[in-house]
């Protein structure tokens, strides 16, 4: 944990802030708001069921302690994380007690909660099982491109049930070019009709804000050009070099020109 600084968010909850990425665990504006807003509530529409959830990259625990808050009826949680000691640690900061108390006894000895502490690139291809939850809380792209390839969201996908529903804060465009990719339709979680998050279905009825056509036009853009990580086992640099050249050779329309030609069919049907 030396690497790691914690600080107050602005609703009172513990975020971290990594040294040596420069990044932080947990948006500034609430750790906890963040959990529930991006990842409870675009789910909640499955809280009639007995859920399974799958946790992925699962920190110090915000997304699945919110959903223990929030849900009624939870089957498993499945969460995976590289950073065994501080998700050991997850019980230790300050949430509800009684939640606290069931994640010391599950890391303790699991229960209904398990916990893989290894890379999620490793461990999606060995999980066998379906979920109608999961939970992708990578660090940001340009930092931790390997969290986000079109590679690993395929095989994340083939984790969630066909009435699933995945949530992610990342609404960046190779992220929903990925999803796309993998055959998911995708949504918007807005607040305050700004965008924070993502959901994703193979089912079509359990998204809520579809992304609109031009939305969905924008994925064939230079811009949404994915992440590659052909066999989940490229460094961070190679996945980034891949990208940057990529685009470079791509024949691909620009985002820029993209948008000037919506402006200009705009004028023309007005
Ligand atoms: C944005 S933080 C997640 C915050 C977390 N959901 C929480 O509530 O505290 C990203 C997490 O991904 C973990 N991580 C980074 N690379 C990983 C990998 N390859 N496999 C699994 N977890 C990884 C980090 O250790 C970090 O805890």
């Amino acid at each position: 944990m030396n690497n790691i600084e914690i600080y107050k968010t602005a609703d009172g909850s513990i975020g971290l802030y990594n040294k040596d990425l420069d990044e932080v665990y947990h948006s500034k504006y609430g750790a906890k708001t963040e959990a529930f807003e991006k990842f409870i509530k675009p789910a909640l529409c499955l809280d009639s069921k007995c859920v399974d959830i799958l946790d992925i990259c699962y920190g110090i625990g915000y997304n699945t302690k919110c959903a223990l808050e929030h849900f009624k009826s939870i089957k498993s949680i499945d969460c995976i994380e590289i950073d065994e000691n501080l998700a050991k640690k997850s019980y230790e900061f300050e949430y509800n007690d009684k939640i606290n108390e069931i994640l010391k006894s599950n890391l303790d000895k699991p229960d209904f909660i398990n916990f893989y502490f290894r890379d999620v690139r490793k461990i999606i291809k060995i999980l066998n099982k379906k979920y109608d939850i999961i939970f992708h809380d990578g660090f940001a792209p340009h930092k931790q491109p390997e969290l986000w390839s079109e590679e690993l969201i395929a095989e994340i996908s083939k984790h969630l049930k066909n009435n699933g529903i995945y949530c992610t804060y990342n609404h960046s465009k190779p992220v929903l070019n990925a999803l796309f990719k993998a055959g998911l339709y995708i949504g918007k979680t807005v607040e305050n009709n700004k965008t924070i998050g993502i959901t994703a279905s193979f089912n079509k009825e359990l998204i809520k804000n579809p992304l609109a056509d031009f939305e969905i036009e924008i994925l064939s853009t230079k811009s949404a050009i994915t992440y590659k990580d052909k066999n989940l086992c490229s460094t961070k640099e190679n996945i980034l070099k891949q990208r940057e050249e990529e685009i470079a050779s791509s024949k691909l329309e620009t985002l820029s020109h993209f948008k000037s030609n919506i402006k200009k069919c705009n004028k023309i049907s007005i």
